[in-house]
């Protein structure tokens, strides 16, 4: 199967305004799936990983109360129904349903992953290790060639050894390492690889060394703590509770690639309030396809030079053959100063697959454009 990573379903995501890495990990057999340390910001990103590859989310877990960035737990919760999971020791379990103590396990399908608990970033951290001991999620607690900061939240550098020496690199020299952040493009690592070469408990570092090391970095203070940490206190909901939508004036959602799509029944039951722009060539519209009636027609190469054609009054709805270059004249007409685009969800296919209605080669090509008509009426 396409997705399967090994004999896991795994997806490494990055959130480049916080250095933050997210993880699906999913059972290939069930596709039942678990997702790792979201960031609020991404919910789109990730929600629309997941529905593509089909997955059933069970839970959103995070590894510890972030002072980095807001969680996206609460809200992936409320999209999907799924549960939010965090340590029982973090003290964000207000709204939390799985509060895990060590040894537990979170079970996807047939697969599941074994909590750890990790402390010493802060007293709740745990790092998840996948049932086969080959992929460990360490959070902050260990990080390629560093390890989290125990400076705030109650963080103890004595305690974060022991933390690391006891339950990380106790694990398979093979076993590969993913942590929740890194700031130098740096992916993974393996237990082997940051025995030998982590330049703060790598090599011969004792504890006195770590400590030591760690006591000493003067680091400044998390930008984000203030907002970060009370927020993720409440797993990431809002203080007004309200869930951020793609756009206000339709169920349009973002596709993995980062499109805004809609789909063909809203835009059929809705047609008097939107503008369909199709972008196929002239020949096109005369094929077995047919087109929606009210369709201006600006065909793709042409859309950058008659933009002062579509109507800003209504939300504009490009279709095309199957959806792809309507994807290009979203992104145009987003980029020329629409607010409200969306791209018709698989296209004139798609349409007619479903049984909505078109106009055939029989019916003759409308003599103004949609646009004309509006200034003439
Ligand atoms: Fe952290």
């Amino acid at each position: 199967m396409d997705k399967v990573f090994g004999n896991i379903i795994f997806r490494q995501l990055f959130d480049a305004a916080s250095s933050t890495y997210t993880y699906v990990v999913g059972d290939p057999q069930s596709l039942e799936a678990v997702i790792i340390d979201t960031v609020f910001e991404q919910h789109f990103r990730d929600r629309a990983l997941l529905e593509e590859l089909g997955l059933k989310l069970l839970a959103v877990l995070d590894t510890h109360c972030h002072a980095d960035h807001v969680t996206g737990a609460w809200l992936m919760q409320q999209a999907t129904g799924c549960r939010i999971g965090i340590s029982q020791r973090c003290a964000a379990t207000q709204g939390a349903d799985l509060r895990f103590d060590h040894g537990d396990r979170v079970v996807f399908g047939e697969r599941y992953l074994e909590v750890r608990a990790t402390p010493g970033h802060t007293d709740g951290c745990v790092t998840y290790v996948t049932d086969d001991h080959r992929m460990a999620f360490t959070g902050d607690c260990l990080l390629i060639r560093g390890a989290g900061r125990c400076d705030f939240q109650h963080g103890n550098a004595s305690t974060l050894y022991r933390s690391i020496t006891e339950q990380i690199f106790s694990l398979p020299h093979d076993c590969l390492l993913f942590p929740g952040h890194d700031y130098s493009g740096r992916t993974m690592s393996s237990v082997g690889e940051e025995r030998a070469h982590n330049p703060r408990i790598g090599g011969h570092a004792d504890e006195r060394d770590f400590v030591g090391f760690m006591e000493n970095l003067n680091l400044p203070h998390p930008k984000q703590i203030a907002i970060a940490v009370p927020a993720n206190l409440r797993c990431g909901k809002p203080q007004d509770e309200k869930l951020p939508r793609p756009a206000d004036w339709g169920p349009v959602r973002r596709s993995y690639a980062g499109l805004l799509e809609i789909d063909p029944e809203w835009v059929a039951e809705h047609l008097a309030e939107v503008h369909v722009l199709d972008v196929r060539q002239p020949e096109e519209l005369e094929d077995k396809l047919g087109r929606i009636a009210t369709a201006q027609c600006v065909p793709l190469n042409e859309l950058k030079d008659r933009l002062a054609e579509i109507p800003k009054d209504k939300p504009v709805i490009p279709v095309c053959h199957a959806g792809m270059r309507s994807g290009q004249a979203t992104v145009i007409l987003r980029d020329a100063g629409f607010p409200r685009v969306a791209n018709l969800h698989g296209g004139m296919l798609l349409w007619q697959q479903m049984g909505l209605p078109v106009l055939r080669s029989t019916s003759p090509l409308p003599k103004q454009t949609t646009s004309q008509r509006h200034q003439t009426s």
